[in-house]
């Protein structure tokens, strides 16, 4: 049964805007709602403004895009993040060699896990959590290690007027420390003395597009604040499965040499580790962000 339909048909409405045409990239999108294949476009060049106002413009239509063939080094990976804005250095996960803001992204047949398998935002425990992540996956799977993305706009559009009310103010608790304590004892990283934990608003303002987007992820979200610990557990375990729920969702199949950017301001997003014992294999490079409001 569709859960979001209610006595008055489906509670959520994808309202298709009317879009210009590009000039300088062809944009394919996924799903009518989130997700965008861009293609005639080569990351390892740099980007002219009329380009980059291009690749920013699809990334706020659609979320999450993407980037098949691409021959980048790790410089020029990085060089692209920069293009963005300044890099996140990662609270706890390992970084290549020399390297603090190239992230590695690696499982094989002795991994004990694979990164970000739960549904998150990125970091989202950190009092700035990063605006956005471009993830380059250089080996993959003969078959699977796809990654699932979500539309947080989506999802709080989606919620009765009532619980819109409800949340409207709430604060919640993100916290770091069950993610990333011992998690990357396998990379030879040892443990922090502590790890980020920040209070962010349950709803947010995306600073570019000005709209409203359900901010709390099962991955980090620990405590709504201001409510009965029993109410937040139960709210959470609601807004949790509603905003994980498929209809916001696009499913990305990686191919080698393939790039997704995503922006975690609006977007979940969750890594399947259904391919053991293969090897999926490559680099993240993360941007800052703000402070959510
Ligand atoms: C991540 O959460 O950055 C990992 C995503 C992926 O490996 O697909």
């Amino acid at each position: 049964m569709n859960q979001m339909r209610g006595n008055h048909g489906p509670r959520y409405r994808h309202q298709p805007g009317e879009s210009a045409p590009y000039e300088r990239i062809r944009v394919d999108k996924l799903t009518p709602i989130i997700g965008a294949e861009i293609s005639g476009i080569d990351l390892a060049q740099p980007m002219d403004a009329d380009l980059f106002g291009e690749v920013l413009r699809a990334l706020a239509e659609n979320l999450v895009v993407f980037f098949r063939d691409q021959h980048l080094t790790a410089q020029q990976h990085l060089a692209f993040g920069r293009r963005f804005g300044e890099l996140h250095i990662h609270p706890a996960a390992p970084h290549e060699p020399g390297e603090p803001a190239l992230m590695k992204i690696h499982a094989d047949r002795d991994s004990p896990r694979a990164n970000g398998e739960g549904w998150h935002s990125d970091v989202s425990c950190d009092a700035e959590p990063p605006m956005g992540s471009v993830l380059y996956i250089k080996q993959c799977p003969p078959h699977g290690g796809d990654t699932l993305f979500a539309n947080m706009y989506a999802a709080y559009e989606a919620l009765s007027d009532r619980m819109k009310t409800y949340l409207d103010g709430l604060r919640a608790v993100h916290d770091g420390e069950e993610v990333y304590r011992g998690t990357y004892a396998n990379f030879g990283v040892g443990d922090k003395p502590s790890y980020p934990k920040s209070e962010h608003p349950v709803v947010r303002t995306h600073p570019v597009t000005g709209r409203k987007a359900l901010f709390l992820n099962r991955g980090f979200t620990r405590r709504i604040l201001g409510i009965p610990r029993d109410e937040s557990e139960a709210m959470l375990r609601y807004l949790w499965d509603h905003a994980e729920n498929p209809l916001f969702q696009c499913r990305f199949r990686w191919s080698e040499n393939a790039i997704a950017f995503w922006d975690n301001r609006c977007a979940q997003h969750r890594a399947m580790w259904d391919y053991w014992p293969h090897t999926r294999s490559g680099n993240r490079v993360t941007i800052k962000g703000d402070r959510p409001v």
